[in-house]
């Protein structure tokens, strides 16, 4: 079969396609023919730091297919199935632990930019029937985190206020997911054009972080200066302030980013004066997965994908990710 490596080179350059053996399959196992994988910001990290790693590995966390072959104790699929991954395959329920994030997809183990990948049955969902494979690639990451930001960190209800980041995978997603579940949504974004298309994606109110470094302050007077109930915290050390301020008291900051870093001076004063639940937030588990697909299939959401790139155009999709010039998803079509 065919498939993407990281070798150890420096930049994009270091995904090269190979020729593999196709992987085993064990008894509890299910082969899967990827049509199509997702990428999320996490790949270009992991792609800019392949010239640590001691073996090549197959990146990308998020796809989906179809099943082509299920071990002989497997009765959950059978082929013709329509499948995708567990970011993090074995962590079913309860808290994350380390060894589920050493297993994590195209991070401790191989992941998803490969013709067939094998999984144990545990590790796969299927999808909702009104997704194409390409929208289908999307949920794994992004998806599910934004799920678990606004549901199962938070409890998002209607009328409630939800602030959200930029127009990334993960924030689009929580755009959708907000105004579906009765949420008033306002988005904020660098760019013109993209705060129009959130607003024709249903977003209330746009805020340019740019051109507004109070953006938290504006997003609170928006709310008539009660502040927002749940903040999708994409950008991390550098927006945390600003997320704190746009909260009302005892609003739930849903920390999930590191586009301004993964460390860096924040106000603690006022998560304890306002009474603040900062929540980490890492994908989630097949048990969150399960409920986020059967929400999909109750809202009839169709996630937002910017663009799908060829097989042979992987890098050209990594580099357009990198650009930042994407609204929602980016999609590999394999
Ligand atoms: N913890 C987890 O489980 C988890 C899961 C998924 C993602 N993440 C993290 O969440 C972040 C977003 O991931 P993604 O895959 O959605 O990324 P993405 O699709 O690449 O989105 C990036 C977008 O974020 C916006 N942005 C960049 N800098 C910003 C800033 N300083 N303030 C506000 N918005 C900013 C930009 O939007 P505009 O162009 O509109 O300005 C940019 O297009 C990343 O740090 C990623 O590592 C974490």
């Amino acid at each position: 079969m065919k498939a993407y490596e990281l070798q150890p080179r420096e930049g994009f350059d270091a995904l090269t396609l190979v020729e593999r053996p196709s992987p085993a399959l064990g008894a509890n196992d299910v082969r899967v023919r990827v049509r199509a994988a997702s990428l999320n910001y996490r790949d270009l990290s992991v792609a800019r730091g392949a010239k640590k790693r001691e073996r090549p590995i197959v990146p990308l966390s998020d796809g989906a297919g179809e099943v082509v072959e299920v071990g002989a104790g497997v009765k959950t699929f059978a082929p013709g199935d329509r499948v995708a991954a567990s970011f993090f395959p074995t962590w079913q329920d309860g808290p994350l632990s380390a060894a589920h994030h050493a297993a994590a997809l195209g991070g401790g183990q191989d992941g998803m930019l490969a013709e067939e990948v094998v999984l144990p049955a545990s590790a796969w969902i299927r999808l909702p029937a009104h997704l194409s494979l390409e929208q289908g690639a999307t949920l794994p990451c992004a998806g599910l985190t934004a799920h678990h930001a606004l549901f199962e960190a938070a409890s998002t209800k209607p009328g409630d206020v939800v602030l959200v980041q930029g127009t990334g995978g993960v924030s689009i997603f929580g755009l959708q997911l907000a105004k579906a579940a009765g949420a008033r949504v306002i988005v904020t974004s660098s760019s013109a054009a993209k705060r129009e298309r959130a607003k024709a994606l249903g977003a209330d109110e746009v805020l340019d972080y740019r051109a507004d470094p109070k953006w938290g302050d504006s997003a609170r007077a928006l709310t008539g200066g009660r502040g927002v109930d749940v903040v999708i915290e994409v950008g991390g050390p550098g927006t945390f302030d600003q997320s704190s301020a746009a909260l009302r008291f005892g609003g739930t900051m849903s920390l999930v980013g590191v586009l301004t870093g993964l460390k860096g001076e924040v106000s603690t004063y006022s998560i304890l004066h306002k009474t603040l639940h900062v929540a980490g937030i890492y994908v989630g588990s097949m048990a969150m997965f399960e409920r986020f697909v059967r929400a999909l299939e109750a809202t009839r959401i169709e996630p937002i994908i910017d663009k799908v790139f060829a097989f042979g155009d992987a890098r050209a999709a990594y580099s357009h990710l990198a650009s930042g010039a994407h609204f929602g998803k980016v999609v590999v079509r394999v």
